[in-house]
């Protein structure tokens, strides 16, 4: 999503003849883009700001907050950090030109303002990613769901979804430019909905019209919402080869209590029913997910549920998280944050343990068969190795001979790694 944010920011600035250098010595203006979901990803940008302070004091660099953390602290980051000229919330980036006139002027610029309709349609941003061929397309903003635990919806607002006809075109100009992946991004993906005069897009519809702009573009999409992942969405995604069979499905607890605590509106059962019809309607299907460890009340028969869903589903991926208590969410002001810190890393260590052991299994089952691989780029070890994706997201590396990236090579797994799977082009 940060990327995305930091795609469009390049973009306007380029229009407004703007230039990036890859040398931060160099520059005049320093935008940071800044994620508030867990309180790490804050302190990292404290530190990072005192880190380049002595860039202010020696070229007189203009120093700018964006993004989600400038909105939540903006009151915090004008009286305490002096070094921060500018305050740029996410629906502001339009404004930054004139922000950036204004500080260089001495005065502190500051726009939070949210917005109900800004979702960037029309600024094709310039990609950041540096392979050239798997790129992000954000086709919504903001969330509606009001998680317990979560910022996102004070920090980026309502959810508002992006007109298809933009997400379209923005598909067809990466393929004309030799991409051959696209990530749909959106904080719920499955609630998408464009209503216009000519008619509704649901995501559905979108996913499909992306996967008809060339079979050979590769579509993936984050993130799916357990309670709004419907059967019509899973049948598109069967229908089209080139939509990957993977899902990304937080299931953030295994503990109906907890859940709804959580304000997930979906229970356990729920969550395996979903899990059952993806098993059933796209066979060979990868399945990952986020999991919160420690979330406020949960008891040890709660975390143990969390430990038995993960085995039930068997996650070929998570990312697993701490909880964090984030002031102003409904968890903070409702909820003791009441499950020790020990005990939180304890039951995070068990997860991550779990998801090892189902990572490893995962890839073991690869080893014999053969996938089309998306090459992406050499292998970080070795000129002699390219790099690339299964649809099932799943990463392979292989001798390169002859292929090249952005090329689909079939490759046969030999062996695995705890993160890779090593084969032959085929
Ligand atoms: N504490 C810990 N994890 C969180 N996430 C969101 N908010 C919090 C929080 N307060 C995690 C959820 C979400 C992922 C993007 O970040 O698992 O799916
Ligand atoms: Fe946060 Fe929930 Fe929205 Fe995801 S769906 S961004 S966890 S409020």
């Amino acid at each position: 999503m940060n990327v995305a944010d930091s795609e469009v920011v390049a973009s306007i600035l380029a229009q407004n003849g703007f230039e990036s250098t890859s040398e931060i010595k160099e520059a005049g203006l320093i935008l940071i883009n800044t994620c508030s979901i867990r309180d790490n990803a804050e302190q990292r940008i404290w530190g990072r700001l005192k880190a380049i302070g002595h860039l202010k004091r020696k070229n007189n660099a203009t120093i700018g907050l964006l993004g989600c953390m400038a909105e939540r602290l903006r009151e915090q980051i004008l009286e305490k950090e002096h070094l921060v000229d500018l305050i740029a919330g996410p629906d502001s980036y339009r404004d930054l030109p004139s922000l950036i006139s204004e500080a260089e002027t001495g005065h502190k610029a500051v726009n939070v303002l949210l917005s109900r309709e800004e979702t960037y349609a029309d600024i094709n941003p310039v990609r950041m990613d540096r392979n050239g061929v798997t790129s992000f397309v954000s086709i919504m903003r903001g969330c509606n769901n009001m998680c317990a635990y979560c910022v996102v919806p004070y920090v980026r607002g309502a959810e508002r979804s992006r007109d298809p006809g933009s997400v379209i075109r923005e598909v067809r100009d990466l393929v004309s430019k030799g991409y051959r992946e696209v990530t749909l991004l959106g904080q719920n993906v499955d609630s998408y909905n464009w209503k216009d005069e000519a008619g509704q897009v649901d995501f559905p519809a979108l996913l499909e019209m992306t996967a008809l702009v060339d079979p050979s573009l590769r579509v993936r999409f984050s993130t799916s919402h357990p309670k709004d992942i419907s059967d019509e969405l899973l049948k598109t995604i069967a229908r089209y080869p080139n939509i990957c069979r993977h899902i990304h499905l937080p299931a953030q607890s295994g503990s109906s209590r907890i859940l709804k605590l959580m304000n997930r509106d979906y229970t356990r059962e729920w969550y395996m029913d979903r899990i059952s019809a993806i098993r059933s309607i796209i066979p060979g299907c990868a399945i990952s997910t986020d999991i919160i460890a420690g979330f406020c009340t949960e008891t040890e028969e709660d975390h143990k549920d969390t430990l038995s869903l993960m085995e039930w589903v068997g996650y070929d991926f998570a990312y697993m998280f701490k909880y964090s208590e984030r002031p102003g969410t409904k968890a903070a002001r409702k909820y003791p944050d009441d499950v020790p810190e020990e005990i939180k890393t304890r039951r995070l260590n068990e997860i991550i343990s779990v998801q090892n052991t189902l990572s490893a299994r995962s890839k073991k089952q690869d080893v014999g068969r053969v996938f089309e691989v998306l090459t992406e780029d050499f292998s970080k070890r070795s000129q002699d190795f390219l790099s690339g994706r299964t649809s099932q997201n799943k990463v392979v590396v292989f001798p390169a001979e002859g292929h090249r990236k952005g090329e689909y090579v079939n490759v046969r797994v030999e062996r695995c790694t705890s993160a890779t799977l090593i084969g032959k082009a085929v």
